[in-house]
């Protein structure tokens, strides 16, 4: 005989908390993403397309609704719901923040509501930690000199998760538009005691020829590396925020990688 169902009880969980729950994790929780990763691979997911709202008058702000299910010994359904408003940045606050509902396999019944945007911006750094761990390998020597083509809030996540699962750099290199965040990155890797020598390019070319990996993290809307030749030297690529490279500048060996989820 079935058990009687039960309603289970609701929580919100801030971002407060999330935070205590991940930081130091950052092994733990790559792990956990290529779990999952494996689980979608299996089809053992539902994972339909995001929907994009979109505002006539706010054209560069978004928020987008990510529907989900997975199965596994998880099996839990539930929504995404994250908003990128980049003018935030210029008031100080994140450009990005979220909220992500779990509902109950059995019920459908929504059981919590966490603030998302550091769950989003830690499973974005996991992924790129295990590409760059899977590319890596494939290569003669393991990159040494990393370039952060944007230094605002996932490049700083990514560097977190590249330093807490094994990696360390003889060079950082930077590069923003923003002479400011590059500056406050830098001075962040230097405060933290992160080794190796960290470097402030001002252009774009000498960042990318200077360094063996690159991690593309800026809020570009439309591609701005054109010119194959900086890539000549067949650095591994980190292509976290889709729109920089032109397709033309991209290398036809399988060094680099591009996500196609976004927020
Ligand atoms: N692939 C994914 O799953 C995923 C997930 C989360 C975020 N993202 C993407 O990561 C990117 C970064 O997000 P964030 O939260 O760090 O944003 P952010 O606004 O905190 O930082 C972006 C930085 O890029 C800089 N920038 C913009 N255009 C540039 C250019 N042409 N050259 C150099 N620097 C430039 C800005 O000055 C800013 O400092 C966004 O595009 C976001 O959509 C991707």
């Amino acid at each position: 005989m079935s058990q009687p169902t039960a309603v289970p009880p609701f929580a919100v969980i801030s971002g407060a908390q999330v935070q205590t729950a991940l930081q130091h994790r950052e092994k733990q929780i790559t792990d956990l993403v290529e779990a999952t990763y494996r689980l979608h691979a299996m089809g053992d997911s539902v994972n339909p397309p995001s929907y994009f709202l979109r505002f006539p008058d706010r054209p560069n702000s978004r928020i987008i609704a990510l529907p989900a299910s997975i199965g596994g010994q998880v099996r839990v359904d539930g929504l995404k719901w994250i908003s990128s408003f980049p003018d935030n940045v210029a008031a100080g606050i994140p450009r990005a923040s979220a909220v992500l509902i779990l509902n109950d396999h059995d019920t459908g019944y929504p059981f919590a509501c966490l603030e998302s945007s550091i769950i989003s911006a830690s499973r974005t750094a996991a992924m790129a930690a295990l590409a760059a761990d899977r590319l890596g390998r494939a290569r003669p020597e393991r990159p040494s000199r990393v370039g952060f083509f944007g230094t605002g809030l996932i490049a700083r996540y990514i560097h977190t998760f590249l330093a807490g699962t094994g990696w360390s750099f003889d060079e950082i290199g930077v590069h923003d538009l923003s002479a400011d965040s590059a500056a406050g990155f830098a001075g962040y890797l230097k405060q933290t005691g992160t080794p190796g020598r960290v470097a402030v390019h001002d252009g774009p070319e000498e960042l990318i020829r200077s360094s063996d990996m690159v991690v593309f993290a800026t809020i570009a809307a439309k591609p701005h590396v054109t010119d194959p030749s900086w890539l000549g030297h067949n650095p591994l690529v980190l292509h976290v925020s889709l729109r920089d490279l032109a397709p033309r500048s991209s290398s036809p060996r399988p060094t680099s990688w591009t996500t196609s989820s976004t927020a």
